[in-house]
């Protein structure tokens, strides 16, 4: 059976970062005869520039098609200036809600060799897995009315929505359950509900799943204090389920606990399987071209493609340990360097081979 994946490199870093992954995927296929068939597409400004729209209905057409999506990232500063509904990040908006792709897993793990890159004290890091479960096609992203206009009285006034309806609450709410049930029962559940009604109804719908889990042990907390918390006892956490704006920003924080923000995948997952996996990272046009971006992030985004896409877990699990045992041989890209002696910085293409040659299945 042939397996269509898409590649999407999209901006900055994202082509250099999506041909490492890609060497991986490559090798784990051949391994598992898995019949890999790789088409790339254009998204974000890159296609901008190509096809004049940020979502293309080409790359929508080879979306719809494919099994999986493996995505680098989108935006650069060239696009800045394209008024707000053009911007390269509205590709990636379009194609998550496109695809229906409303639920987004941002694992955080930290590899124990990175605790010193952590920008916790080691002891509060170490051991540290939180998932977080952001709802990905909804809320103030999405919302209607928005836009910028000027008013009557000539003043100009911006504005955006944040709107749930129930189901959209209930479904993202269900998968975080289970995720939690998976793990280790514990389902902390983020909203503003003193302020927000939008989060007063999300909190109500989260309570009323609870007669479905009872194995699962649910608390809630204000997005404020989940900030601080996430910053003072992070490992208080086990899974974490919140709001599209809520996730992205404690998405980002969760990712500089455990070293580098380099370190950390994610998966988009619908009602069925197709999925799309991108880093969370975004396209660091600072140091794109120059070999120095770390394409982890991206290679542990295509053990989660084979996990979650293809059914594919032995060939995850060979992934993610290949990536252990690169990082335990002292192997380091410059964001996740530490100076300590052992310690070898690489760049983006040694670290990809570094990971392919980890995955030694040769002489098998
Ligand atoms: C992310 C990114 C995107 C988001 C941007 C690029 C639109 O920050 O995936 O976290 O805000 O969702
Ligand atoms: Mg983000």
């Amino acid at each position: 059976m042939k397996r269509r994946i898409l590649l999407l490199p999209g901006d900055g870093i994202g082509p250099e970062v999506v041909r490492e992954a890609k060497k991986v995927l490559e090798v784990v296929g051949k391994r598992y005869a898995l019949q890999l068939e790789f088409r790339e597409a254009n998204l974000g400004g890159a296609a901008i520039d190509v096809e004049g729209t940020a979502y293309p209905a080409s790359t929508r057409a080879a979306a719809r098609e494919a099994d999986a999506i493996l995505l680098g990232a989108v935006g650069g500063p060239q696009w800045d200036s394209l008024p707000a509904a053009q911007r390269p990040e509205r590709g990636l908006l379009a194609i998550r809600a496109d695809l229906d792709l409303f639920c987004n897993l941002r694992p955080a793990l930290l590899f124990p060799e990175l605790a010193g890159a952590s920008s916790l004290r080691a002891e509060r890091v170490a051991g540290l897995d939180v998932l977080i479960v952001r709802e990905l096609t909804g809320g103030i992203y999405f919302g209607e009315p928005r836009g910028i206009s000027v008013r009557e009285d000539g003043v100009r006034e911006g504005i955006n929505t944040d709107r749930y309806d129930e189901n959209e609450i209930r479904r993202i709410g269900r998968l975080a359950f289970e995720a939690a049930r998976k793990r280790g029962g514990r389902l902390c559940s983020v909203d503003k509900a003193n302020v927000l009604e939008v989060t007063m109804l999300w909190r109500e719908v989260m309570e009323s799943l609870r007669p479905e889990f009872p194995d699962v042990s649910l608390s809630h907390m204000y997005v404020d204090n989940a900030a601080m918390q996430l910053v003072r006892e992070p490992k208080q956490f086990d899974v974490i389920v919140t709001g599209n704006l809520f996730g992205d920003i404690l998405s980002d924080t969760a990712a500089m606990l455990t070293g580098s923000i380099g370190m950390l995948p994610s998966a988009s997952l619908n009602a069925s399987s197709a999925g799309l996996y991108e880093p969370v990272h975004g396209s660091a046009p600072d140091i794109a071209g120059e070999d120095k971006a770390n394409p982890l992030a991206t290679i542990l985004s295509a053990a989660m493609l084979m996990r979650y896409s293809l059914d594919e877990s032995e060939a995850a699990n060979d992934i993610e340990r290949a990536v252990a045992d690169v990082l335990s041989a002292g192997k380091r890209t410059g964001d996740i360097a530490t100076n300590e002696a052992e310690e070898a910085v690489i760049g983006t293409r040694a670290m990809g081979d570094a990971v392919v040659s980890a995955l030694s299945y040769e002489g098998e």
